[in-house]
């Protein structure tokens, strides 16, 4: 991750490959906004930003020659839109706006960011948002190509606040988050022929290793110990495939915890839809199914990395959906730890088998309340398109969520559960089957979840369009793996850590 510093010198007069600054549209054409600019610079700028087609729209990044009165070489104009009534930006807007301008300067070393920040609040997000944007994903590439593509590594954020101690908590804070969310894009980029349960079982071991958290405890069930406790979801569905399935519980308790929350992560290492066989076009982005498995790892590290008084416990549900020869087959009935049975009618409905077994474990143990993430359906992006979540489950704890999604800035937008759909998951020979009616195909998968969690306050995120960008960076979110969902399970957490 990029080494980040906040100061309080004059921005202009600091060496750096490029000076981020703000721009934004007035009424009367284009403002430059950045913490401590001298004001002829800014003059300067504002009479150059017309000419040159700038006009400070969320998303604009433009880079200019710095001029001799700067330091830096260049400069980044970067846009924040229209300033809310207040006077101010919101903090969504100033992330994406710091995160779209770092972005632009991968294959530079260094920047300084200048963006207006009011308050500590607001300089955490400038400073989260440029670490977010301060991402690439080149394990695979050889050494040329992955020095362009190559993040800033230094950040020298300029702030009236660099001295104040809540202003460094909330960049401490920033960083553990962006590393989460680094770590969930690195894996979700990963491809399965290196990423498969047993690997994945390895990354995470080595995560919990490389952060040196203290506290968190890691306990692994493998494909023998899965089929003899029962665990039928994940043990069906992993059969098809020659690398065995795994669930992992990750478990961060603090001394006298508040509260008791259970994380639970659709882990699919790759999913080819089983013998229902999903067609060939853009199969490739399967890798990222186990989105919502990597999002509860760093989700269980981040909170114990910020001390959290939550007791928080990951149950990954690890897996690989492929078609070989001892493969379930449509019509197959699997029975989920506890015993209900499951006729699947598509193997390709597989990830709520897997979660099935993962959200009766988490039940199994005793939580307050229970969270499930997963990269569950199509029909989630047939209903929100790819860059909003959905959330369903309890209605407390749905609107829970929907209100940490929103401090921190992500996406999620609540779901109903109508119970007329129950119907359409009957079988004729099973207690329950993995497909309902065509209609409203995210709501029937997260009935189908409802079904193993009983009276537990619970949640469902489904993650299938937000979590893996295949169209064109923005903002802070690259291409590939985005990490969506981590700040708001982390957000939730924060939330029910406090005591009012
Ligand atoms: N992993 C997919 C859902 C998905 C699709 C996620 C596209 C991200 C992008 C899931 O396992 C799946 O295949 N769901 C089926 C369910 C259907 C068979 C009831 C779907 O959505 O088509
Ligand atoms: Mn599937
Ligand atoms: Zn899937």
């Amino acid at each position: 991750m990029a080494d980040l510093t906040l100061t309080g010198k004059n921005p202009t007069s600091l060496t750096a490959d490029a000076l981020v600054v703000g721009t934004c549209s007035t009424s009367d054409g284009v403002a430059v906004v950045a913490d401590q600019l001298p004001a002829a610079l800014v003059e300067q700028l504002e009479t150059l930003a017309p000419r040159l087609g700038v006009t400070g729209a969320r998303q604009e990044v433009r880079t200019v020659p710095a001029g001799k009165d700067v330091s830096a070489d260049v400069l980044v104009l970067t846009g924040l839109g229209e300033r809310d009534a207040d006077g101010t930006f919101d903090r969504e807007t100033l992330r994406g706006a710091a995160g779209a301008a770092v972005r632009s300067l991968a294959g530079s070393r260094s920047a300084v960011v200048a963006l207006p920040a009011v308050d500590e609040e607001e300089l955490g997000a400038v400073v989260e948002g440029a670490l977010l944007g301060a991402y690439a994903y080149t394990a695979y590439r050889e050494e040329k190509a992955a020095t362009k593509l190559a993040p800033v590594e230094t950040l020298q954020v300029a702030t009236p606040f660099a001295r104040s101690a809540r202003a460094k908590a909330a960049v401490a804070r920033a960083e553990v988050l962006a590393a989460a969310v680094h770590g969930t894009r690195d894996l979700v980029n990963t491809p399965a022929n290196d990423l498969y349960p047993a690997s994945f079982v390895d990354a995470v071991k080595s995560a919990v290793k490389e952060l040196g958290v203290k506290g968190v405890k890691v306990s692994v069930l493998d494909d023998k110990q899965l089929a003899a406790g029962g665990y039928g979801g994940l043990t069906g569905v992993g059969q098809g495939s020659a690398r065995g399935p795994r669930m992992v519980k990750l478990s961060y308790s603090p001394p006298k915890p508040t509260d008791k929350v259970a994380l639970v992560g659709k882990g699919i290492t790759f999913d080819t839809g089983g013998i229902s066989i999903k067609p060939a076009a853009n199969m490739g982005a399967m890798k990222s199914d186990m989105a919502g498995a990597a999002t509860v790892l760093h989700a269980v590290l981040a909170a114990a990395r910020l001390g959290l008084p939550v007791a928080v416990t990951g149950y990954l549900c690890l897996a690989e959906n492929m078609p070989g020869s001892n493969a379930t087959r449509p019509g197959d009935v699997l029975t989920i730890r506890g015993g209900k049975t499951v006729e699947v009618l598509n193997t390709d409905a597989e990830g709520r088998l897997v979660m099935a077994d993962g959200l009766v474990s988490a039940v199994e143990d005793g939580h307050d309340v229970v969270l499930d993430i997963a990269t569950l359906t199509g029909a989630q992006m047939v209903a929100l398109g790819k860059r909003v979540g959905g959330v369903m489950g309890t209605d407390d704890v749905r609107d829970e969520v929907k209100v940490a999604a929103d401090t921190v800035g992500e996406l999620f937008w609540p779901m109903p559960l109508p119970e007329e759909l129950a119907d359409g998951l009957k079988s004729k020979t099973a207690d329950i089957a993995n497909v309902g009616e065509r209609w409203g195909g995210m709501l029937s998968a997260g009935i189908f979840l409802q079904s193993f969690v009983g009276d537990t306050p619970w949640a469902h995120l489904d993650i299938a369009g937000p979590s893996f960008n295949d169209a064109g960076a923005f903002g802070y979110t690259p291409v590939g793996g985005t990490g969506v969902g981590l700040r708001t399970l982390v957000g939730f957490l924060e939330g029910r850590g406090t005591t009012d």
